[in-house]
């Protein structure tokens, strides 16, 4: 009982006096029981935060299952004679976190106020009584030993397409992705090379079919119609599920499914899967990682559907040095992108140390574009759009694509700064040079290209434009490249004497190809 173990001593220590008093006082309130809040999603669902409890006079432990985590109380101090504040920690795979919730019978009903360290205010919420035993977290399935997943041969350059979280979050459905698939193929985008349509977390069910099939909550009604008209368009769809029970948005995951679930997406048509860690994080260490991605990756490949495999689990456990061996595709690299510079520009510069880990087949992922979305400008955003070209990193708009003012669809469709990402031999650009500090710095990428040109790309990390001024020998060449394209201006630039000099606005960038 870890209750006891853990609880006794800290009342003793810590509140002597209250241990004391407690002892004549009854508790005639009995909070034992299951218990369920259900938030009405509007789409069919419900999300349910389930609290088992168990009361044993002035102790109250038990297990707490939001819709991504799995809590355990660990200690519980009385507030009266019906009201306790518990202490719950989670393991997230890596380490323990920590919530209060603070219950209090009230009748039939048991209010709880939830804080949670670094959330702000707590939030409040009424739960009812449930039947024993709903909601109760899976048991743990043993992950099989590690192999190598086959290859399924695809992404030979990075993907590239559309995504529905950056935007849509969670107010994304069948209508919307129609017409966000009527733009992409009447705007240019899908001339210039995006192809993917991908409904990020929010379209699940809250429940399984009597088989056990995972099913589509009301804002998908059709999963096989969309893709079908998906398809008529000669574009292709993805979709996104999570190893654990639960999604990160709360929505049901894989767990315990993966292949049943692989196959409902082949048979739907989908043709790419984006896996999003989240809840598996309450059954498995992060060491664990790879055989619970190997786990997908097998069910995908039993499928015999060309799947692309997208890992989401933010970097964590070095996935690029393990990410081909489960059958991923691209493996994200970093925590979540914002529509911030800040955001873009730190996740952006600092993939350097992983370039050698991109090849063919096997992309690194920092995260998806938010060029569009208007929290940058359009100078920073051809930064993002060369940056990530630069790396070779998969292009997966972000924006509402449907009404996309010209200067942003120009960046999207660049068709030289498109031609570098998708470069056939897949070798990640490097920093080859930089000047000033850190978070306001010049810097010089390269990118090695097919037949011997390369990308140079000079970048302004300050607000301030900036002139650079760079020897030939900086960038590692020997003399002048025979001819120079600048990539944003759409003309050829003279390149002689010793190097490179130009100005380059704030957060901007000079993006160029070059012969040799
Ligand atoms: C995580 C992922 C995001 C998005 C959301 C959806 O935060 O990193 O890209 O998929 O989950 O809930």
């Amino acid at each position: 009982m870890m209750v006891e173990i853990y609880v006794k001593p800290v009342i003793r220590m810590a509140l002597p006096a209250l241990a004391l008093a407690l002892a004549a006082v009854s508790f005639a309130a009995d909070l034992t029981g299951n218990w369920v809040v259900a938030e009405d999603m509007h789409d069919g669902t419900f999300r349910r935060t389930y609290l088992d409890l168990k009361q044993d006079g002035a102790n109250v432990g038990g297990h707490i299952r939001t819709t991504q985590n799995y809590f355990t109380v660990s200690a519980s101090t009385p507030a009266g004679t019906d009201a306790w504040t518990l202490s719950a920690h989670m393991v997230d795979g890596r380490g323990e976190r920590l919530a209060t919730y603070a219950v209090k019978l009230a009748g039939d009903e048991l209010h709880v106020a939830i804080q949670r360290p670094g959330r702000g205010p707590a939030a409040e919420m009424v739960a009812h009584r449930a039947p024993a035993g709903e909601g109760a977290y899976p048991a743990r399935v043993e992950p099989a030993a590690l192999h190598k997943v086959p290859s399924n041969g695809l992404a030979k350059t990075p993907p590239m397409g559309w995504n529905s979280w950056n935007k849509f979050a969670g107010r994304i459905d069948d209508a919307t992705v129609r017409s966000i698939a009527d733009a992409m193929a009447s705007n240019g985008m899908k001339d210039a090379g995006y192809q993917y349509i991908n409904i990020d977390d929010t379209w699940e069910a809250d429940h399984r079919d009597a088989q056990g099939n995972i099913t589509t909550n009301k804002k998908f009604p059709d999963m096989k119609a969309l893709a079908d008209y998906i398809h008529a368009k000669g574009l292709k769809l993805g979709i996104y599920s999570s190893p654990g029970p639960n999604t990160c948005a709360g929505y049901d995951g894989s767990y315990g499914h993966e292949e049943q679930d692989a196959a409902t997406w082949a048979a739907w048509g989908i043709d790419y899967l984006k896996y999003d860690w989240c809840g598996a994080r309450n059954l498995y260490k992060d060491e664990e990682m790879q055989a619970v991605y190997q786990k997908m990756g097998d069910a995908l490949h039993k499928t015999g559907r060309p799947i692309v495999f997208s890992l989401c689990q933010y970097g964590r456990q070095d996935v690029w040095k393990w990410g081909p061996e489960v059958g991923g595709n691209l493996w994200r690299t970093t925590g979540d992108i914002r529509d911030a510079w800040d955001s873009m520009a730190k996740i952006g510069f600092d993939q350097d140390p992983l370039a050698s880990y991109a090849a063919p087949g096997h992309w690194n992922d920092p995260d998806m574009l938010e060029i569009g979305n208007g929290g940058m400008t359009d100078t920073e955003y051809r930064t993002h759009m060369s940056l990530w070209a630069m790396l070779a990193a998969p292009l997966l708009a972000g924006n509402d694509l449907r009404s996309v003012p010209k200067p942003v669809l120009d960046i999207l469709t660049n068709r030289d700064v498109v031609a570098i990402d998708q470069d056939k031999d897949g070798r990640q650009g490097r920093r080859i040079w930089q000047s000033g500090d850190q978070e306001a710095r010049q810097e010089a990428w390269i990118r090695e290209l097919a037949g011997g040109a390369q990308a140079i790309a000079i970048f302004n990390r300050a607000a301030a434009d900036a002139n650079v001024t760079l020897k030939w020998s900086d960038l590692g060449m020997k003399k002048a490249p025979k001819s120079a394209r600048d990539l944003w201006e759409h003309r050829e630039v003279s390149l002689i004497g010793a190097g490179y000099s130009g100005n380059v606005p704030g957060h901007g960038v000079v993006l160029l190809r070059v012969g040799k």
